[in-house]
């Protein structure tokens, strides 16, 4: 899936940007959006009424000496996906968007979000609510100035920002003698209250051995020798990402959707190792596993979750110590506890980077778990076949049954991230998932995409097909083809080790530039063992560590054509070495696997286009598919489903096509007497 966070580069897409979109989609329906320029204001039914909440909360603000109160969408974690809980912003405004920050201020209250949201926020806001159609920090510090007198304070929950934007806060207001301060406790959740929805009490259990790729004294041993091995010779590391303690000590749990992730922190040092976690919830096998034996002399202490601050700021108080953190999941009020000199601040914690690079278990696990994911897809794309030509169905139950088919195979949890499933100008929103009042009835005339995975025990999964089951324009053939030819081109690519991904990312973009045509978003992320979807630090932007052997990244470009169409196309591939004609470097040049095992659509598909390179890997990814999925679908007496891969994935060649499009039997006849001569 398109990957879109405020901390790590979304940016890009505000370059395309949906204005287009946005006025499109709004004159059409302007009853079913808020109208506050009218007495009284028009408000739909699907505003929240924030007024009391609101007064509530400006009595606590003035309680604590601040006039404004910032609410950001993310938890003490700077988790992707928020469990209810940590709703905040919603709960507040109404709102229910992903990504936004709120600011209170005792006159005012305005909602700070991307184009994506624009239509929700005028859908789901009441008039206490201003929609400032910015999301830098810059552009919120302005307006700060501008509603905030001078000699004011600015409060705001130290759990909930990231140390990068407490110093864009900073710089924001730098001067201004207004000045950002840390509140504790949380002023939203006092509001809340009783209503708020209590922490997780499902448990927290170990991962079975036969899914684990090492131990967790293996990996805690491994980062104990980075620790030893760096110069500034850190003496603990600082846990704060909640897939970098589940992955550190093969624990999972489901207190977030989607990602099968617990509350917790982590502090390794030398001498001991605290988890911090509600020790109620660990399974009894998950307390024996972390229990019973200690690493050398290194035992797990499980301490209280909310303790986590108290015990860092405790540590960093001894002489000698060092604590390593990752700035982009650290939270203010962890940091501010850490005095500088006692502090080793990279991007990434060296958890974060080492489980980037999968070991030969985890690569097999995940390849094992795409096979099955493939099972389900292609279930998926035969029961489309059939039922779209009879309008029986929309982009809801499209994506229910999707879901639905995933679940079915062998380890699944559920799907990986909320379905995509987006027919005709829909798709054009790259981010857009089907709700009642926008979802589509799926049409043999429109282009339909989805984009989908799963968890399963080994492997999480993400992958994206386009298709048309009707008479595609010579336009959509071509926007297709031209995505289909860059993903091509970049997994098919061979570059030195340690190539960061931004460098070659233009390679999946260059047979769309070629024709005055783009997308934008990224070209990629990493992915997870049975953790998140969107795994950094692995991927193709400026922020992402450099490829790898045992990585695996996302390739999926795109094109998206405003109120008409989308296109995307991705698969997950595997940085695996390469096979060169020469080798004069030590270190052998890389290249990728794809492990996606799904055909692309033939319909779409103007091979005129390709390369005799880009038909020959094609054919050969096409052979990999049949390979791999033919005997499963086979096993599991899918016949229908084998007979549609077996015609899906025919090889592909000039002449074929030719064949194709005179649609003569006799064509054919000859053409395929071709294709052997290719
Ligand atoms: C609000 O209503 C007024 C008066 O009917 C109209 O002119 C204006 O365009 C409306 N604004 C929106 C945002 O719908
Ligand atoms: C919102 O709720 C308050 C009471 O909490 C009420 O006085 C007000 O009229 C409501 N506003 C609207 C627009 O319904
Ligand atoms: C509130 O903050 C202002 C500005 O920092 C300060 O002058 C004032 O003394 C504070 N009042 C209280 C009650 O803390
Ligand atoms: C893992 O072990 C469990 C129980 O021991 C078993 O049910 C499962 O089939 C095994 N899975 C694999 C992939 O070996
Ligand atoms: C482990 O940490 C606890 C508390 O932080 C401390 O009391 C104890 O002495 C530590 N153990 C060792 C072996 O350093
Ligand atoms: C929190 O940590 C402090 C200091 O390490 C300790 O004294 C206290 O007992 C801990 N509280 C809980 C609830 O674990
Ligand atoms: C959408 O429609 C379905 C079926 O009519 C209904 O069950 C569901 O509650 C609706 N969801 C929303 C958010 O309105």
């Amino acid at each position: 899936m398109v990957y879109f966070s405020c901390i790590l580069g979304f940016w890009i897409f505000l370059l395309h940007g949906y204005v287009t979109g946005y006025s499109k989609q709004r004159t059409s329906e302007s009853g079913s959006v808020r109208n506050c320029t009218i007495m009284p204001p028009h408000l739909p039914p699907t505003v929240t009424n924030t007024s009391e909440r609101l007064s509530t909360l400006r009595q606590l603000m003035r309680s604590h000496n601040i006039t404004a109160y910032i609410i950001p969408s993310t938890d003490a974690h700077m988790s992707e996906y928020i469990a209810e809980r940590d709703k905040r912003l919603s709960w507040m405004s109404g709102f229910t968007g992903s990504s936004g920050t709120g600011v209170v201020t005792l006159q005012k209250a305005a909602l700070f979000t991307d184009s994506r949201y624009w239509i929700q926020a005028e859908r789901q806001m009441d008039c206490n609510w201003e929609l400032q159609k910015l999301v830098w920090i810059s552009s919120i510090g302005e307006w700060i100035l501008k509603e905030v007198p001078a000699g004011e304070n600015i409060g705001l929950d130290p759990y909930l920002i990231s140390i990068d934007d407490w110093k864009s806060y900073n710089q924001a207001l730098q001067d201004s003698d207004r000045i950002p301060i840390p509140i504790d406790g949380n002023l939203v959740d006092q509001v809340w209250g009783a209503q708020r929805p209590p922490p997780p009490t499902s448990k927290i259990y170990a991962l079975p051995d036969n899914f684990t790729g090492s131990t967790w004294q293996e990996k805690v041993s491994n980062i104990l020798k980075q620790m030893e091995n760096h110069i500034k010779k850190p003496t603990a590391v600082l846990l704060s990402g909640l897939e970098e303690t589940a992955w550190l000590f093969n624990l999972r749990g489901d207190d977030i959707p989607h990602t099968p992730v617990f509350y917790a922190y982590t502090l390794l040092t030398t001498k001991n190792i605290s988890l911090f976690v509600d020790v109620r919830r660990l399974s009894e096998k998950a307390l024996q596993l972390l229990t019973a034996q200690c690493l050398d002399s290194l035992c797990i202490r499980v301490e209280s979750y909310e303790n986590a601050s108290a015990v860092v700021t405790s540590y960093a108080q001894q002489d000698g110590v060092r604590i390593w953190i990752g700035t982009e999941y650290t939270t203010l009020e962890l940091y501010r506890n850490i005095p500088q000199e006692k502090l080793l601040a990279e991007d990434y914690s060296p958890v974060m980077i080492t489980k980037g690079v999968k070991n030969a278990k985890e690569q097999e696990m995940l390849q094992a778990a795409h096979v099955r994911d493939a099972v389900a897809l292609i279930r998926y794309l035969v029961w489309l076949e059939k039922n779209v030509p009879t309008g029986s169905v929309d982009e809801i139950s499209g994506a229910h049954y999707v879901d639905r088919l995933r679940r079915e195979e062998l380890y699944c949890h559920g799907p990986s991230f909320e379905t995509i499933s987006a027919s005709g100008l829909n798709a054009a929103l790259a981010h857009y998932s089907p709700s009642n009042t926008t979802s589509r009835t799926l049409s043999v005339d429109e282009m339909y995409l989805v984009d989908s995975g799963g968890q399963y025990l080994d492997g999480t999964t993400d992958i994206t097909r386009t298709v048309h089951w009707g008479e595609p324009t010579p336009f959509q053939k071509e926007a297709y083809t031209r995505v289909l030819m860059g993903n091509i081109d970049l997994s098919r690519l061979t570059f030195p080790s340690k190539t960061s991904g931004r460098v070659v990312e233009a390679v999946a973009r260059r047979a769309l530039w070629e024709v005055g045509l783009n997308y934008g978003h990224g070209t990629g992320h990493g992915i997870g063992n049975f953790l998140s979807v969107h795994e950094w630090p692995v991927g193709f932007m400026s922020n992402n560590i450099p490829l790898e052997r045992g990585m695996f990244t996302s390739i999926e470009p795109g094109y998206y054509q405003d109120g008409e169409f989308g296109i995307r196309l991705e698969d997950i591939v595997l940085v695996v070495e390469a096979e060169t004609k020469h080798q004069v470097s030590e270190t052998p040049y890389l290249t990728f696997k794809v492990i996606s095992l799904v055909p692309y659509d033939r319909n779409l598909i103007d091979v005129k286009l390709l390369s005799q390179e880009q038909i020959q890997y094609l054919n050969s990814y096409y052979e990999t598919i049949r390979k791999h999925v033919g005997p499963e679908l086979e096993r599991r007496q899918l016949y229908e489903e084998y007979r549609w891969l077996q015609e899906n994935t025919k090889p592909l060649s000039p002449a074929s096509l030719m064949a194709a499009s005179l649609g003569t039997l006799a064509m054919s006849t000859l053409a395929s007497t071709l294709v052997t001569g290719v």
